[in-house]
């Protein structure tokens, strides 16, 4: 884990208008920058960073945060890679925490495996370029398969050449250790009568090297080029620690942005059809490299999109056998469309029967969602036989059951009593019962394990990276209660007190208050004397909501509301960069939203049709304002108090106390709606 201080140094080096302008081009405007989003294809620039407070904000996607969450976004880091990529820009050394001796060596050896396989990966490129068998049998295969120079450098090609050590004994003449590069599967060490004897794996193949989502090679593919029916076609690193075959997708390094873009994502087999699609434009696409989609690798997508495209070759034999493992990515909530190339060709050979204009074309019209899919598919199989028939339904409706979305189902089920002409009744009753059966052992399995399989939280982002609730336990805390949401208008005026505590707070303003002052009246009510005095308004904030122990319901605000008052405390003064840097980005985005707004009102020169004053700053609207959200708080907290208290009247027999108790917030209330009003 990265420690604070490395946290907080990279924070205060790192220049978002830097880190941005590298990615999009910025212009200055006023005290900001302006630019095109590069989040939306857009032609006049919405998208604006301020260096005063460090933040960004993409009016056109309403995305906005700090320069980290910048990163998360364009590139789709993980918070931990994007301070890693931060500490390299600007040479901050990373300081590693609360790392056990057995922790850092495990660190430092996965390390060392990324490093052989980084080494590996620049010599099988350079034996293509550079050596003359490389050149002569790795460069001209791949030429002859259509690749350009441009794709074979992009997706870091290379050849392995066929001689028994020639990569071994090259990487330990550079110093790497035997150790790594059998751990990486790069060689293969063999006991040959008590002398160890190493062999190259990769021998005489062309490489293809596998990356994660944050461009690191994690391992390789390599293709065989003679044929040999002994030999397997494709030859992939083993199982280790830096590569989990099932956490992996071929591609998603390149693919990312284009499918976060697309907001749709491409799956095909494997490396060759995924070369092949970027040489024709599409790159939103990723390979699951032969084997069935596994959970991981859906969650992998599900971070980028969740629209799924599978692209299947015309072999309905392969087809059949691929639609069982579909229904794990419907479990997840993912949208699944399927599409099918003409007999014969596969993304790979298609894409060079046609052009690009035309693959996009095919690729835009011919897909169909997979349960019409799967429902055609099998009806065509079952004919008119109605045992098949029988069998059909119930495999359709299973899928269907794999759907979260309630709504979603049942306009499937509508459609499948349509297409395979059943009354929609007999489906919904396989619906329940398929239901009740789930959960019946969904149940059943709890009980052993209380584990489960919820381990949705425990997956990092990136499967090479450690787990995220390992690294920031806290973030997972957040998420997990943030959920539940007060209907009333509590949230509403709880984010007004926030608002104004960001934008105002340190602000120190004129309130107007009312003393109580002679006898009671026979109404109940006092007599009450204007009263003027000075105060800052964050303080008188916290004085008026501590008075009556207000606690945000809100797990967002509550935390942000911690964090100013414990600033409070420290330096009588709110800091908001803290908040706008806060390792969680739910905190950081809600709090940048709500300072960019207010750009906004400053902002005028660049939006010049809405010149706003900033009418906020009036002395006399800023104190009302504050007055107004901490007693439109208050009002509605005892409205949930006294709508409490009746309901339990109904139930409990200490009835006299609980009418007192109402009445006195009656009263409350009543004072507070006349202080609302008065305070003008
Ligand atoms: N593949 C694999 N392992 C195999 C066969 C195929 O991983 N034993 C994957 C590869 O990633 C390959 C894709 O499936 O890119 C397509 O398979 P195939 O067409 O057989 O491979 P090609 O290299 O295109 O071979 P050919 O030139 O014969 O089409
Ligand atoms: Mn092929």
């Amino acid at each position: 884990m990265i420690s604070r201080e490395t946290i907080d140094r990279v924070f205060e080096t790192a220049r978002v208008e830097e880190v941005i302008g590298e990615f999009v081009q910025l212009k200055k405007s006023g005290s900001n920058f302006k630019g095109l989003s590069p989040f939306s294809e857009e032609r006049t620039p919405s998208f604006m960073v301020s260096p005063v407070k460090q933040i960004w904000k993409d009016f056109s996607t309403g995305k906005g945060g700090n320069v980290v969450s910048f990163l998360m976004e364009q590139e789709h880091y993980t918070y931990p890679e994007a301070i890693r990529y931060l500490a390299k820009k600007y040479n901050i050394e990373i300081d590693e925490l609360e790392q056990t001796d057995e922790q850092k060596q495990q660190a430092d050896e996965r390390e060392s495996m990324f490093l052989v396989s980084e080494y590996a990966r620049d010599y099988f490129h350079k034996n293509l370029f550079e050596d003359g068998q490389g050149k002569a049998i790795g460069l001209s295969y791949f030429k002859e398969r259509g690749y350009t120079e441009e794709t074979i450098k992009k997706f870091q090609l290379g050849y392995s050449l066929n001689e028994w050590e020639a990569f071994t004994s090259e990487a330990l003449n550079k110093g790497y250790n035997l150790k790594y590069l059998e751990s990486t599967g790069l060689s293969i060490v063999k006991n040959d009568g008590g002398r160890a004897k190493q062999f190259d794996r990769f021998k005489g193949r062309v490489m293809f090297p596998i990356h994660s989502m944050s461009g690191r090679v994690l391992g390789f593919g390599g293709r065989i080029l003679i044929t040999d029916k002994k030999a397997a076609k494709y030859l992939n690193s083993p199982d280790s620690d830096i590569y989990h075959k099932s956490n992996v997708l071929y591609g998603i390094h390149y693919a990312k942005q284009t499918i976060a873009r697309e907001d749709n994502c491409y799956l095909v087999e494997g490396y060759t059809d995924v070369i092949s699609l970027h040489q024709s434009g599409i790159e939103n696409v990723v390979a699951s490299s032969g084997t069935a989609l596994t959970e991981n690798q859906i969650r992998l997508i599900n971070r980028l999109t969740s629209n799924i495209t599978i692209l299947f070759d015309g072999d309905a034999a392969g087809i059949r056998a691929s639609i069982r493992g579909i229904d794990l990515i419907l479990e997840q909530g993912m949208n699944v469309r399927v599409l099918m190339f003409p007999d014969g060709d596969d993304p790979d050979s298609y894409s060079k029967k046609v052009s690009k204009e035309e693959l996009k074309n095919y690729l835009e019209n011919n897909s169909q969602d997979f349960i019409n899919f799967k429902v055609s598919l099998l009806m065509e199989e079952a004919q008119n036989d109605p045992v098949k028939k029988a069998g059909l339904i119930r495999d359709i409706v299973v899928s269907i059951s794999k759907i979260p979305d309630r709504i979603q189902r049942e306009v499937y089920i509508q459609e499948c009593s349509r297409i395979m002409d059943i009354s929609e009744n007999v489906l919904f009753n396989e619906l329940a019962q398929i239901d009740n059966k789930t959960k019946r052992e969904a149940s059943k399995n709890n009980r052993g394990k209380t584990a489960g399989r919820s381990n949705q939280n425990n997956l990092a982002a990136d499967p090479n990276e450690p787990p995220m609730n390992v690294l920031y336990p806290e973030m997972v805390q957040v998420q997990k209660t943030a959920q539940d949401e007060k209907p009333n208008n509590l949230r509403k005026y709880e984010l007004e007190i926030i608002k104004i505590l960001l934008l105002y707070g340190n602000k120190e303003v004129e309130f107007e208050d009312f003393i109580e002052e002679g006898e009671e009246q026979g109404n109940g009510l006092q007599v009450m004397k204007k009263e003027y005095f000075q105060n800052v308004i964050s303080k008188e904030i916290y004085l008026n909501l501590q008075e009556d122990e207000v606690e945000f319901t809100d797990e967002i605000f509550k935390q942000i509301y911690y964090e100013i008052i414990s600033q409070l405390n420290q330096s009588e003064n709110i800091s908001v960069d803290i908040l706008v840097n806060n390792p969680d980005s739910k905190i950081s985005s809600l709090v940048t939203n709500i300072l960019m707004d207010d750009e906004k009102y400053v902002l005028s020169d660049w939006q010049a049709k809405d010149i706003e004053v900033k009418t906020k700053e009036n002395e006399g609207e800023l104190s009302k304002m504050v007055l107004d959200a901490i007693y439109n708080l208050r009002r509605v907290l005892i409205e949930d108090k006294i709508y409490s208290l009746i309901k339990d009247i109904e139930e409990e027999n200490n009835r006299e106390s609980i009418l007192e108790s109402i009445m006195n917030y009656n009263t409350l209330k009543q004072r507070l709606s006349e202080r609302l009003n008065r305070v003008v």
